[in-house]
């Protein structure tokens, strides 16, 4: 039995669906109802907060678990709300995992699977120097030093669980949400993009690429006491990841060069230093060490990805 937290969320509902198809049993939990669990004969859904679940009541939801993988997270954080974030982020993506850790232990689960952050690494890669495995650890923002922080907590039970973490990029697909669906909207849009003269490189990752790469973390044996860093194959520059969309939605991307010091004041005036910086930096992930070790390489290529998810994007669009 696995069992599957953040199981609503981008990530979590497109794992629930696929071992689904499988026909794999597992359990999936968040505060709310999943599409997947819509219509399901059998009941594969918890409701629960974890925020508010002791570990002795998640020990008991762990009966028979064998396998946990740990979604659930507070992420996509656009506009802030709480006063004080850095608690906010501690108390789910830190103290949660360590209390679900715990029930897990008790609960005599074999493996505990983690959603990290590339964000880990940091927020670009210096000197053009791919992110490896081994790089000490740079968390900037609290959602990435929290991160840090619960694969630590993770680390203090490596020898009474086994335990997995990954870190991904970015994660796309057809409800992606934040800066990927500004992107769709502007594209769709045929808003003219003032981004042709950018020349990074950045790793993202297809949803259904990251969905197989768990798999991968669930079944294989020597997934154990492991680290991995997680993308598709190729890195790609901002103005290739934008025409590369736009095929499949449908468009030509409508990109035209503008000198970086500009774009960078524009962000300034707009209060959008963050969103520019991302779309200009460059971060680049090294993920050898996976397809090294697990025979773990990404079915669909970056090109494949991005095409899939534009034309899913506007299907999608039609159905709402
Ligand atoms: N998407 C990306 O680009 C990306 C990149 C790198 C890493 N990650 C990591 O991947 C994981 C999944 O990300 P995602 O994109 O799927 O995030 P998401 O769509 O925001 O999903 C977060 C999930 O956490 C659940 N959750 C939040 N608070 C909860 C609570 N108090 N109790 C129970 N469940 C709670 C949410 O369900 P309810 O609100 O229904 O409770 C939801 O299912 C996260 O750990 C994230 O940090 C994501």
């Amino acid at each position: 039995m696995i069992f599957i937290t953040g199981a609503s969320g981008f990530v979590g509902s497109a794992l629930c669906a696929a071992l689904r198809k499988q026909e794999r049993p597992f359990y999936g939990v968040s505060r709310t109802r999943p599409y997947w669990a819509a219509c399901s004969e059998e009941e594969a859904f918890f409701q629960l907060d974890l925020l508010s679940t002791s570990s002795i009541d998640l020990k008991e939801k762990l009966s028979g678990v064998k396998t946990i993988v740990h979604c659930a997270a507070r992420a996509h954080i656009m506009h802030e709300t709480e006063q004080d974030p850095e608690r906010a982020f501690q108390a789910l993506n830190v103290n949660v995992t360590q209390r679900l850790l715990e029930a897990a232990v008790a609960a005599g689960v074999k493996r505990f699977i983690f959603v990290s952050s590339v964000g880990v690494n940091g927020e670009k890669t210096p000197d053009n120097i791919p992110f490896h495995e081994h790089m000490p650890p740079h968390p900037k923002a609290p959602y990435a030093h929290s991160k840090w922080q619960a694969e630590q907590v993770i680390q203090g039970y490596a020898s009474k669980i086994e335990t997995v973490i990954l870190r991904p990029p970015l994660i796309y697909g057809p409800f992606a949400r934040g800066n990927f669906a500004a992107l769709f909207r502007a594209i769709q849009a045929r808003l003219p993009l003032p981004l042709a003269s950018i020349k990074n490189k950045r790793s993202f990752l297809f949803l259904e690429n990251m969905i197989s790469a768990l798999i991968a973390c669930i079944d294989h044996p020597k997934a154990a006491g492991e680290t991995f860093l997680v993308s598709d194959t190729e890195a790609l520059s901002t103005p290739e990841l934008i025409a590369t969309l736009a095929k499949g939605v449908g468009h030509s991307a409508f990109l035209w060069p503008c000198p970086m010091p500009a774009l960078h004041l524009v962000g300034v005036l707009f209060r959008k230093q963050e969103s520019i910086r991302r779309l200009t930096d460059s971060l680049v992930i090294d993920a050898r060490k996976i397809g090294n070790l697990l025979q773990w390489h990404p079915p669909y290529t970056a090109a494949k990805g991005l095409e899939k998810t534009g034309r899913n994007y506007v299907l999608c669009q039609k159905a709402l």
